[in-house]
């Protein structure tokens, strides 16, 4: 298969994790008799920099135009001082909705080589710890009214809208029943019912589809529960469907209990199979440039758009495996490197992991 991709390597490490994931694909290309086109787009502080907007028009064109789009990340404190609009991070927001990327997949699961990085008790995650966010991505207080004002005591005022219509929940909803079908079969919804109406209707909502869904076993819990719950017993999540601010808290405390923010990928999906893929740490702009991150999150969101935009199965497997096989030849960057293990470089990483595809 042909298929053409939208790369966009973004800020700080953002390029040269970019990279390592593109040589994993070159790798499963040559082996699986597939060609990739990639294309490189502009968003984010270099768009500042390079054509004065974090989100050109074209890069939204380009991305729309291809099959996928793989991301690196963007941001740094070099544009830490702009306004909303001008800030990297609107460039990633605008892309998620001009693009309708309305489910983000946020997978968190112990990996045995890492369960020395994991900062739970042993015997927590011996029951394990293989759980996914799904969370809302163009919804909520991200994307409902924002205002900065003066109020009537001449003092400085701001909101953000938490807004949710019916259609937005129902379709997130069913992304989340239909992932834990083909998983565990069990669905967490987390809201704040106890205080929000747009989690009153998130409840209401959630409960209608779990209905059409017999066989997964469904419940609600509070976000500031499940906040809890992540760290007491992991183990009892299968599937965690959630609004967009929950979302965002929850994926990078789940994320965070796995051992390795530099581990985790995520796809963000709309209606078609156009999605993007994108490590869910940020840009660590303190080590850009210096070939020592890890890149392991952005090969692995490499692996998630070959099996989610291309339904290339296994071609993901292969790349899931190889990651697994370096590690388990004690391979480590920085970022999760223990005792005993092996040092390695980004680039060196990248290397090693193509290698194991077979
Ligand atoms: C994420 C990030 C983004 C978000 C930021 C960079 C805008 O934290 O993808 O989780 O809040 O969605
Ligand atoms: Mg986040």
């Amino acid at each position: 298969m042909e298929k053409n991709i939208a790369v966009i390597k973004g800020d700080g490490i953002g390029p040269e994790i970019v990279n390592e994931a593109i040589k994993v694909m070159d790798k499963v290309a040559e082996k699986y008799g597939h060609k990739f086109n990639y294309t490189e787009v502009l968003m984010g502080g270099i768009a500042i920099d390079t054509v004065g907007v974090p989100l050109p028009q074209e890069t939204i064109d380009k991305c729309l135009a291809s099959d996928s789009v793989l991301l690196g990340a963007v941001g740094g404190p070099k544009w830490d001082k702009g306004e909303g609009k001008m800030r990297p991070e609107a460039g990633l927001l605008g892309i998620r909705g001009a693009l309708k990327l309305f489910a983000n997949i946020r997978p968190a699961k112990l990996l045995k080589p890492l369960a020395s990085a994991c900062p739970l008790k042993t015997d927590i995650t011996d029951q394990g710890l293989d759980l996914v966010i799904v969370r809302e991505l163009i919804g909520g207080a991200y994307f409902g009214e924002k205002k900065t004002y003066v109020n009537e005591n001449g003092e400085k005022t701001a909101s953000d809208l938490m807004i949710y219509s019916d259609h937005e929940i129902e379709r997130i909803c069913r992304v989340a029943f239909d992932m834990a079908k083909k998983r565990r079969g069990k669905v967490t919804s987390v809201d704040k019912a106890n205080v929000l109406d747009s989690s009153r209707l998130w409840r209401e909502v959630s409960h209608r589809v779990a209905a059409e869904y017999p066989d997964v076993e469904f419940s609600d819990m509070l976000v500031d529960n499940t906040a809890m719950q992540l760290v007491r017993n992991p183990a009892q999540f299968d599937v965690i469907v959630t609004e967009n601010l929950f979302g965002d808290i929850l994926s990078d405390e789940a994320s965070m209990i796995t051992g390795s923010l530099g581990m985790i990928p995520s796809a963000s999906l709309g209606e078609g199979s156009l999605g993007l893929y994108e490590p869910i740490h940020g840009s660590a702009p303190d080590i850009a440039g210096q070939n020592k991150a890890n890149p392991i999150a952005t090969i692995l969101s490499a692996a998630m758009m070959l099996r989610y935009s291309f339904d290339m199965g296994k071609e993901a497997d292969a790349i899931e495996a190889a990651v697994d096989k370096a590690l388990e030849a004690g391979l480590r960057t920085g970022d999760i490197m223990s005792e005993g293990m092996t040092l390695v470089s980004c680039s060196e990483m990248g290397d090693r992991i193509a290698g194991f595809i077979d």
